[in-house]
């Protein structure tokens, strides 16, 4: 069992600090929407699915905090926290999507009931809030079961699968979307092996997925990211899954930086290459992948690793985070209402409606 990413309880949020996993598990309590932009920005908690639900969260979190006392109060007060939320992080829509969703419930809210708050409607747009929140959360829960029930009918039996970054139970609240997969099809008795590439330079596959793999019993390995192409070649992988920070209108793919690669390389030797995302990762405002913003970040994430300096001091580095798969290397992406195949802007559209 991989333990709860996020608890919410009497007005405070614990968000399982994923920086220091797997050594340790412990709870950063989180009181405000800026407590939850700053552990989203600083890792404690990540994935794209996961933020979204903690944004949902924090925002729950600050309207409970502010008691706004009227209702052009709160229409500021939600413009502001929603915009709080959503500078944390640039490349996962689903922090947009879910910061957004709540602003919308708040912003209706306000409509429905102008002028001076009592507090019984304080205490209402508190619980209602909580409710939408709660909502966000279980929508990627049950996302999650359908993406892992539509992806592990793709496998064949005996799967060689490989996966990259994290895209499990961590980065969502259910039983995640790439892993999910995995784990589903292992379930089914499917999955022969399981690869997880160490995904430098913040190591999610090393620290976080092969820990969920093994938790979960399925077969597996850890691989560098380099190894990648050889394996590939020589152990008999016929799938790669993989997770998504933002799709683009025509298919093209945001993921964690490596993920670009790893699809040119099994469109070379002829692999499926899966991605698995709910569908508010899909971006309709987006035409393309070229529109996505690609988040930087900080150059200590390439030069250290848990702390030790592995590069000449001064030296120059860049470190985005994300790359964009083109859609036509892209076999399939698994949602949970359905498979799109081929990965065209029609059938992306599609979905979406
Ligand atoms: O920077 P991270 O760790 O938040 O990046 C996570 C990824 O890129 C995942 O692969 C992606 O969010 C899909 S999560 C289900």
């Amino acid at each position: 069992m991989i333990p709860p990413r996020l608890i919410y309880k009497n007005g405070i949020l614990k968000v399982l600090d994923q920086r220091l996993l797997p050594d340790r598990i412990k709870y950063l309590p989180i009181r405000d929407a800026a407590g939850t932009a700053k552990a989203t920005k600083d890792m404690a908690l990540r994935g794209a699915p996961l933020i979204g639900c903690a944004a949902a969260f924090g925002f729950a979190l600050e309207m409970r905090r502010l008691r706004p006392a009227s209702s052009a109060e709160l229409a500021r007060a939600a413009i502001s926290t929603a915009d709080l939320l959503k500078a944390a992080r640039p490349t996962a829509v689903a922090l947009f999507y879910a910061a957004d969703r709540m602003l919308e419930q708040a912003l209706a809210f306000a409509a429905a009931n102008p002028g001076k708050f009592t507090p019984g409607t304080i205490k209402q747009f508190t619980a209602l809030a909580e409710r939408e929140a709660r909502l966000v959360t279980s929508e990627d829960q049950a996302a999650c079961r359908a993406m892992g029930k539509y992806g592990s009918a793709l496998l064949p039996d005996n799967c060689v699968i490989m996966t990259h970054c994290n895209a499990g139970a961590l980065a969502t609240m259910g039983i995640g979307t790439a892993v999910g997969v995995i784990t589903a099809a292992h379930e089914a008795g499917k999955v022969k092996h399981a690869y997880a590439c160490e995904t430098r330079p913040y190591l999610q596959g090393a620290r976080l997925t092969i820990w969920e793999l093994m938790r979960g019993n399925v077969p597996s390995e850890l691989i560098t990211d380099n190894m990648a192409a050889h394996i590939i070649k020589t152990c008999g992988v016929n799938a790669i899954v993989v997770g998504a920070d933002r799709i683009a209108a025509n298919g093209d793919t945001a993921n964690k930086i490596g993920t670009y690669g790893l699809a040119v390389i099994a469109k070379y030797h002829k692999v499926p290459f899966y991605v698995a995302a709910p569908t508010p990762t899909i971006d309709s405002k987006a035409r393309s992948g070229d529109s996505i913003v690609i988040e930087e970040r900080s150059v200590k994430e390439v030069t250290f690793v848990k702390g030790a300096s592995i590069a000449p001091r001064g030296v120059k580095v860049r470190h985005p985070a994300f790359d964009v798969t083109p859609a036509n290397l892209i076999t399939a992406i698994i949602t949970e209402r359905g498979v799109i195949s081929p990965v065209n802007r029609r059938n992306v559209v599609k979905i979406t409606r």
